[in-house]
């Protein structure tokens, strides 16, 4: 099983200006995220994520789509999507009986904080925008952990992101 975490940030950590906003997120970072999702079995994302997107865009193509909320009421099943609870354990082993190996994880800052404390992800993809964002959600959240990582590469995109690949130290 391999665990990716995949995020479009601001130079200071942001991934929303407020609380919502992602209107800043440019072109090809949508081209990077559409092609990292189909290289993968299936992505992993928060309630108020799955809510950032249209009726037109969820589930989202390319990967099964598991979405996490403790609102029993919106769990649902489908060939494409499962909307369901579990601490981020429960959801891997959900994943893997499902025959997935290779999982991406697509925020929010809750999600993506829960999944980084439990030491679950492998690796951190960030597309960094040339952008200072004067508020909003962070990577990971108010996190309560520090974590050591491993620089594996860097790329330049259309003159405009810098993609930055990293590998997560376990038990760091
Ligand atoms: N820049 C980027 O690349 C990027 C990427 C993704 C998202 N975003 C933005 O981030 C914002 C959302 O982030 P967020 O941190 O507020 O929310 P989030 O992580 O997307 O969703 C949080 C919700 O997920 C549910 N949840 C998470 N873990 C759970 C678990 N283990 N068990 C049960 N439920 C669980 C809960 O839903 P319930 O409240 O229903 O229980 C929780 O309120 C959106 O505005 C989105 O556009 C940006």
């Amino acid at each position: 099983m391999k665990i990716t975490l995949y995020m479009a940030t601001s130079i200071n950590g942001h991934i929303t200006k407020g609380q919502n906003d992602t209107s800043w997120v440019s072109e090809s970072d949508w081209d990077q995220f559409y092609s990292f999702i189909k290289a993968n079995d299936a992505v992993i994302m928060g309630r108020k994520t799955m809510e950032s997107f249209s009726s037109d865009e969820f589930p989202i193509e390319g990967a099964f789509n598991i979405v996490l909320t403790a609102d029993k009421n919106l769990h649902k099943e489908t060939e494409k999507f499962s909307i369901r609870t579990g601490n981020p354990e429960e959801i891997v082993t959900f994943a893997r009986k499902k025959g997935f190996s290779n999982l991406l994880i697509i925020g929010g800052e809750y999600t993506n904080g829960q999944f980084l404390k439990a030491d679950l992800i492998d690796e951190i993809i960030l597309s960094v925008h040339p952008l200072v964002i004067g508020g909003g959600l962070s990577l990971f959240g108010k996190s309560d952990f520090d974590k050591k990582l491993q620089l594996l590469g860097t790329k330049e995109i259309n003159n405009e992101l810098v993609q930055l690949r990293y590998k997560v130290l376990k038990n760091s």
